[in-house]
């Protein structure tokens, strides 16, 4: 037996081991390796307030912040931020990112990766980036860190509503790539992931709304406590931007109850299938046909998500797993928080069953594994095959639902900035 060699950690936050074995009788060499990434996920106040710990204690043993920005949090916080590195000694180096939807591209990753490198910031493989904002700079600074020295970690300030309980803990870095959205990237979540309610003061109502949908995505197929709080406090937590606005403590109280289940809900299933090992992923839920048509319609993600629930919703029921009023409970809470629950871009079965092949080409090949809610609220089910008929029912039914609805049901502030792409 080997005696037992001393490793030399690359970084406190990865570890993991593997085994070698010769084939009997053969020439072959079979290797098994894992990794184990350590992470923290933590719902804080008043995160740039001097007493506040929770990036001194990460930093000050470094010295330096090496952290990447968004250019738009950074015009709101970035003299807060800068106090509370400079109030506590440590050298903050900082790079301010334009990161809207149109950003999430390659060339950002790459200038990202530029200041990060040898010509500029230096980082080492086990210095923790900061990275600071919503879920675009997420997604794109993770990326970059997953590319600088192939794996180095970082700490993410979720300031928006979807980084707070997705994006941000979410192992799924990324950028777009023409095929689908979110297409090119890596598994590579942060190691630590700061919530603080108090920054969605200055976040536009369009963005609390739209981020809320993906809570609605866990409520409706993980966890029916959230449902029901969503139900009796979501509207007033859209309102006051989950009682930022108004310090309002006790809406501020159960703001931070929602987003603490959400995210206990997302960690349950995401956070031990980062690099997603199993196809079965109840937060797949309103994934499925939205990223062949979102960038198509020019939707705000958590809209398209929202249609794409409400379309899952209908079929679930189609297929006998989802009774009829808890189709409709699903699809009124969307409605009460302004989400849309159709949009024309559905009857476009081209684009739809593309989106739907390339999806189920995406989750191996074998099957759809489109997640939707089974048999009550706040359970799952999986639909293995949804063939095109049953899908253009599905349409149908939805349209006939929002035909009565105000604005045909196309939700409220439901659109980028940017021009759709037809
Ligand atoms: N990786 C994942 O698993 C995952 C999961 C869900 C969503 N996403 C991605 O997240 C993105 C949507 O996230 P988002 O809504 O945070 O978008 P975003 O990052 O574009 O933020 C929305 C807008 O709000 C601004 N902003 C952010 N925080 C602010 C604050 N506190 N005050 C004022 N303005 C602020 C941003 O600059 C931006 O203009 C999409 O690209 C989506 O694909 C990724």
């Amino acid at each position: 037996m080997n005696p037992k060699r001393e490793l030399f950690a690359t970084s406190e936050y990865y570890s993991g081991g593997g085994q070698v074995r010769e084939a009997v009788g053969g020439t072959d060499i079979e290797i098994s390796a894992s990794l184990t990434v350590t992470m923290r996920v933590s719902i804080t106040k008043d995160v740039f307030s001097p007493g506040n710990s929770a990036l001194r204690d990460v930093y000050q043993p470094r010295g330096r912040c090496v952290a990447v920005l968004d250019a738009v949090v950074d015009r709101h916080y970035g003299a807060a931020l800068r106090a509370y590195f400079s109030y506590h000694g440590i050298e903050l180096i900082a790079m301010v990112c334009p990161a809207a939807e149109p950003d999430k591209t390659l060339r950002t990753a790459e200038a990202i990766l530029e200041f990060l490198g040898v010509n500029n910031c230096n980082v080492a493989r086990d210095e923790p980036i900061l990275v600071v904002g919503g879920g675009v700079i997420s997604d794109t600074a993770g990326l970059a860190a997953a590319l600088l020295h192939r794996r180095t970690p970082y700490v993410m300030l979720a300031t928006s509503v979807v980084a707070a309980v997705d994006a941000g803990p979410s192992p799924r870095t990324c950028v777009n790539g023409d095929q689908f959205k979110n297409s090119i990237g890596a598994y590579h979540p942060p190691v630590l992931t700061l919530v603080d309610s108090g920054l969605f003061a200055t976040l536009e109502s369009r963005h609390i709304r739209h981020g809320m949908a993906e809570i609605v995505k866990m409520a409706a197929v993980d966890e029916l406590r959230l449902f029901e709080l969503l139900e009796e406090h979501g509207e007033r937590l859209l309102a006051t931007k989950f009682g930022s606005v108004g310090h309002d403590e006790e809406l501020r109280k159960v703001g931070d109850e929602v987003l603490h289940r959400s995210l206990l809900s997302y960690l349950r299933h995401e956070g031990t299938n980062a690099f997603e090992i199993y196809q079965d992923r109840p937060h797949a839920y309103g994934h499925t046909w939205s990223p062949g048509f979102e960038r198509h319609a020019g939707l705000l993600h958590g809209h398209a998500v929202a249609i794409d629930m409400a379309l899952s919703t209908t079929l679930a029921e189609l297929v006998g797993w989802l009774p009829g009023p808890d189709r409709e409970r699903i699809l009124a809470l969307s409605r009460r928080l302004g989400l849309a629950v159709y949009d024309p871009i559905l009857e476009s079965s081209e684009i739809l069953l593309a989106g739907q092949e390339a999806m189920r080409s995406k989750r191996g090949g074998r099957a759809l594994w489109a997640p939707v809610p089974r048999g009550q609220v706040g359970a799952v089910g999986y639909l293995e095959e949804v063939p095109a008929e049953l899908l253009a029912e599905a349409v149908r039914r939805n349209r006939l639902h929002a035909e009565g609805l105000p604005g045909g049901g196309r939700g409220v502030d439901a659109f980028l900035d940017a021009k759709p792409i037809h």
